[in-house]
């Protein structure tokens, strides 16, 4: 089973659309998928139609250390559609930092629980809160890759690296490693700028971004009103295509093995450090507002997707 956590502090950035949709590209192609709402928001979980205060149980079950946790996450988990299930979550979720600080295993709660599950998946998805806590640290403990969502504007890159002092902490602390992948999202092609942005930051990052740009498409934000990934809302959207490009270039990788020139963190830290100094560099430069619906604009000859 591929173990991926969708993680970046800065709220926003399309880390809870990635999951959801993302997820259901997968299970459209074939593959058996958990997606594992991480986050006391439950945006993920009323994205998929599942109302919170319904649910008599949710993660909060599987990883609190009182008397009403410690259930697994196949009593907990909602069938959505064929090949997804969903470990849905509620608010009561973030009663689980308070509880787990200062436990021996605190960190484990989620890996141990993915350890123990009984029901065979291709991949298990993990959608983190906008805040580096115990529940983000669980995320990323049960998971051996890291997409991270980079929203296309100046101010995106600062969580990310707060975000690789975590890997490096994981990784010094626990012996645990993480493949971190970066995915630009909310991509608006029409903009010089943004194109100048997503040239240099490919440059910097190299093997460690997607191939696949996520483009910013009003579609996408709809969804959310409907509880439906974007292949049951609009099959014919940008957005639709977008994640069905990245979930084919996901399954790529596995059997590819591996991501092509994957670096170790030291590489990523240094990569990061570049382009966040030339993001600074280029802070001066007018941005036009990203509001519009791209659907219709001409995509440049230029434009990376190229799929
Ligand atoms: N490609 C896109 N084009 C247009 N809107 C988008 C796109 N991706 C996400 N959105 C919208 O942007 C908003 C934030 O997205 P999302 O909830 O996925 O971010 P998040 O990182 O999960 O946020 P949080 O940090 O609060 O969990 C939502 O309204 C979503 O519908
Ligand atoms: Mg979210």
């Amino acid at each position: 089973m591929r173990t991926i956590a969708i993680a970046n502090q800065k709220g926003g950035c399309g880390k809870t659309t990635t999951a959801i949709n993302l997820s259901a590209s997968l299970s459209l192609k074939g593959k058996r998928v958990l997606l594992v709402d991480c986050d006391p928001q439950a945006h993920a979980t009323m994205g998929l139609n599942v109302d919170p205060a319904g649910l008599e149980r949710n993660l909060y079950n599987v990883l609190s250390p009182g008397e009403r946790g410690g259930l697994s996450l196949q009593e907990v988990l909602v069938p959505i559609k064929d090949h997804l299930d969903l470990v849905p979550s509620s608010v009561i979720l973030s009663a689980v930092e308070q509880e787990l600080s200062r436990r021996e295993g605190r960190e484990n709660r989620l890996l141990e629980a993915v350890s123990a599950l009984r029901k065979p998946y291709d991949y298990l998805i993990v959608d983190c809160p906008p805040s580096i806590g115990l529940l983000c640290i669980n995320a990323l403990r049960a998971c051996a890759e890291v997409i991270i969502p980079i929203e296309m504007s100046l101010f995106s890159l600062r969580g990310v690296a707060k975000l690789m002092e975590i890997f490096l902490l994981l990784k010094d602390h626990l012996d645990h490693e993480v493949r971190p992948r970066a995915l630009i999202t909310m991509y608006d092609f029409r903009t010089r700028y943004a194109q100048r942005v997503l040239e240099k930051v490919k440059e910097k990052f190299g093997a460690n971004v997607f191939e696949s740009v996520i483009r910013y498409n009003i579609r996408l934000r709809e969804t959310v009103d409907y509880g439906l990934p974007i292949g049951d809302y609009d099959r014919h959207s940008i957005g639709c295509k977008d994640y069905a490009n990245l979930a084919e270039e996901v399954l790529r990788a596995e059997t590819a093995g591996a991501y092509p020139g994957e670096s170790d963190l030291d590489n990523i830290e240094d990569m990061l450090f570049r382009t966040q100094q030339y993001m600074e560099s280029v802070a001066l430069q007018p941005r036009r507002s990203c509001s519009a619906d791209v659907e219709t604009a001409p995509r440049p000859p230029d434009f990376p997707l190229g799929k």
